[in-house]
């Protein structure tokens, strides 16, 4: 599938318009970027180990039946999706406690939480993507009822699938952000799955395989990312 005009570009991720007007192209950048964009830096090999782990997350989804916008990996930083318009609330499943949740509520950092939290952030850079409620996202008409409890339902879902994957593999899926397109009247899971939207620890000794290494400057990101993939790629 040809490359055609540059539809989009993100922190860290680049769309391309193809042929085919219902697909694109994603490619994923080394471009590294936390804190709503203050602070910036590149990840060498990120974009490859993103490209790989996403492919990895978003086949292994659709075995269990989950849509999701994935058709198939172009090159080592670049995978063919189904182009759609995205919803723009970010849905955010915890498993543990950690990041905003421990500054913003008395949580304490590595709680396991009895029962997982969902939350839903406006996409919006400007306000720094802010919590929302559901009834936040109906008024802004964002989505409807139906919508909001099936990203909902789909994320956990996904959660509980991709938990126990990460499980056997000696990681803990601390929590993780997903993006939800509309196709047909369905949502499907799009953007990406990876070290970047996903905490990721390990089961034993909890060291951070995750972004949260760049964000705090915790050293040895790239090894962290390349770290997920070879446990992920385990069969
Ligand atoms: N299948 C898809 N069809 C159309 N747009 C998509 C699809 N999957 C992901 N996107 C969008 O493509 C962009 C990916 O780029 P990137 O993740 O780098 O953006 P970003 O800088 O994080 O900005 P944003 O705040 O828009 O997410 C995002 O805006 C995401 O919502
Ligand atoms: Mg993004």
């Amino acid at each position: 599938m040809e490359k055609k005009g540059l539809l989009y570009e993100g922190k860290a991720k680049k769309l391309y318009l193809t042929e085919d007007e219902t697909l694109l192209v994603q490619e994923f950048k080394d471009d590294a970027t936390a804190f709503n964009g203050a602070k910036k830096g590149v990840i060498s090999g990120k974009g490859e180990y993103n490209c790989s782990i996403s492919t990895i997350l978003f086949e292994y989804l659709e075995s269990y039946h989950i849509s999701t916008h994935f058709v198939r990996r172009l090159s080592p930083t670049e995978m063919l999706v189904s182009r759609m318009e995205i919803i723009q609330l970010e849905a955010v499943i915890r498993n543990i406690a950690t990041g905003s949740l421990v500054k913003r509520l008395p949580f304490q950092e590595g709680d396991v939480l009895e029962y997982p939290i969902f939350e839903l952030y406006l996409k919006n850079d400007e306000l720094g993507d802010p919590l929302v409620n559901e009834y936040h996202a109906l008024a802004l008409q964002l989505a409807c009822p139906d919508e909001i409890r099936a990203m909902f339902r789909l994320t956990s879902k996904i959660n509980a699938i991709l938990r126990s994957y990460f499980e056997r593999r000696g990681l803990m899926l601390v929590d993780f952000k997903l993006e939800f397109g509309r196709e047909q009247g369905e949502l499907v899971a799009a953007d990406e799955i990876s070290p970047d939207t996903c905490r990721i620890w390990d089961r034993k000794t909890h060291k951070k395989l995750d972004k949260d290494r760049f964000r705090f400057d915790m050293g040895g990101v790239d090894k962290a990312y390349q770290e997920v993939l070879e446990r992920l790629s385990n069969a």
